[in-house]
């Protein structure tokens, strides 16, 4: 195998795992950034944030000497044949995109090309960008240099999974590309085995959007189904199982009834996409509707602990789950932030518990929540408890002691992770998302 000095511009989420993981593959890689006590964290040894299995295929390259840290970017770049961008690309209030970091970082890397270099650009970026990288690179420096457009389809808390065993590669290169980057390009991945799918840069970053928003209406559109099943008495679970045994929807659909989707890019992505169509003239009306949902759908699950418990304030509310989804800590754009908010200023007082994701919402809630390692702590007490977040921790809880521990048997579980029949049976005022005729909840009391 052919080994490369590549250079990772941005170590967050995306670039520590891009970096860690073409590390693994063999070459020689070093993770760069300007937040300089990501970095020092890092050569100490220390994570950022949580993502399984990082840690350990770190340290393992580190001890190898294929990755190094390096805050400096002039130490950072010097001798790399290959640099990826991996910054953020935040949303503005409207919706588009924010490429200022995208900007700062091609500021510091065309300050120290030499000739010759790959430029690849990892971050989801709007169609085109990649020519204003160019045109911004080519302000300071007037050599050679390729860019190639890499979109990241990695999933955070299966992050090393999905991109060492990555379902297909996009590389999206320039017009005039020559033979010299393509084999690069195929080199550094050549450990992979995914179908490598070549095109252009905008057809490349057209892709990394049509799948997040192809992914998230998927989730908008069984929220939807379940709407209607708690209207005609249908269970959504068995709807779903039964879509996904269609080979032409498959296992893996992305059609989870619960709280909607979160987390940093398809919320993100699916605004900008409504904006960059918008620019051109197109409304992308559906995409409208998605978000529009998804939306709704934290609403309404703050409504129906309201149901259960009408005179909220003073209430002990029990949250199981903060982060986005299971195996993070990532707190970004999660259902959480909304629900916590909405409950806080209605006056509940809110008992929260997560595996990891503790110490980032006391970041940002401080003293306003009671914090629990312990779910059962949590519990104990509470009005009503609320599932926010799948971890496998709360599906196996000990129902009955749940029951014994909180102060009133009402449960709403964000995320299905119980059966409501069981739930029923114990004793449980329970409430799914989709999971049959809500009002006999209320009749059978
Ligand atoms: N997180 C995900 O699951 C995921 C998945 C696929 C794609 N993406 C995309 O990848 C990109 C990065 O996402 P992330 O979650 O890793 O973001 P992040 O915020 O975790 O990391 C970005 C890092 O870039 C650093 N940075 C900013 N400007 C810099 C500069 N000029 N030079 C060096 N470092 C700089 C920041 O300090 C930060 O550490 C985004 O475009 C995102 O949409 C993210």
């Amino acid at each position: 195998m052919t080994r490369h000095a590549i250079t990772i511009v941005g170590s967050g989420y995306v670039g520590l795992v891009t970096g860690a993981c073409l590390a693994k593959l063999g070459h020689r890689v070093v993770c760069h950034d300007i937040d300089t006590k990501k970095i020092s964290l890092l050569k100490r040894g220390s994570m950022p944030f949580f993502e399984p299995g990082l840690r350990e295929i770190i340290l393992q390259s580190v001890r190898q000497k294929r990755l190094t840290f390096e805050s400096d970017p002039v130490t950072a770049l010097r001798g790399s044949e290959v640099i990826f961008i991996t910054v953020g690309t935040p949303s503005r209030k409207d919706g588009s995109v924010d490429i200022s970091y995208v900007k700062s970082a091609a500021k510091s890397i065309a300050a120290n090309l030499r000739g010759g270099e790959i430029i690849v650009s990892k971050s989801t970026v709007p169609i085109g960008a990649s020519l204003l990288l160019r045109r911004s690179i080519q302000r300071t420096f007037s050599g050679h240099f390729s860019i190639v457009s890499n979109p990241e389809f990695l999933r955070e808390g299966v992050a090393l999974g999905a991109f060492l065993k990555a379902d297909r590669i996009i590389l999206g290169y320039e017009q005039q590309v020559t033979a010299r980057v393509k084999k690069i390009m195929r080199e550094i991945y050549a450990g992979i085995k995914a179908p490598i799918i070549e095109t252009n840069n905008r057809t490349a970053e057209l892709i990394k959007y049509a799948a997040n928003v192809f992914l998230a209406s998927h989730i908008s559109f069984i929220n939807s189904i379940a709407r209607l099943c708690e209207e005609i008495g249908a269970d959504v679970e068995v709807v779903s199982a039964a879509l996904k045994a269609d080979p032409r929807i498959g296992q893996r659909a992305f059609l989870s009834a619960g709280i909607g989707y979160g987390g940093l890019c398809f919320p993100k992505d699916i605004r900008a996409l409504i904006r960059i169509s918008q620019k051109l003239g197109y409304r992308f009306k559906f995409l409208d509707v998605v978000d529009q949902i998804n939306k709704d759908q934290r609403k309404f699950f703050v409504q129906r602990i309201r149901m259960l418990v009408p005179k909220i304030k003073g209430k002990k509310v029990a949250l199981l789950g903060l982060s986005f989804k299971p195996q993070t800590d990532d707190l970004r754009d999660a259902p959480s932030l909304d629900i916590i908010k909405s409950l806080l200023r209605a006056g509940a007082k809110l008992h929260v518990t997560d595996p990891v994701a503790i110490n980032s919402t006391r970041r940002i809630f401080g003293s306003l929540l009671t914090y629990h390692r312990n779910p059962y702590d949590a519990l104990r007490g509470a009005h009503v408890a609320a599932i926010i977040t799948e971890w496998p921790q709360f599906t196996a809880l000990k129902l009955e002691k749940m029951k014994k521990l909180l102060a009133e048997p009402n449960i709403v579980d964000g995320r299905n992770i119980y059966d409501p029949e069981t739930m029923r049976h114990l004793g449980f005022r329970y409430i799914g998302i989709g999971r049959g005729y809500i009002r006999e909840i209320f009749v059978k009391k």
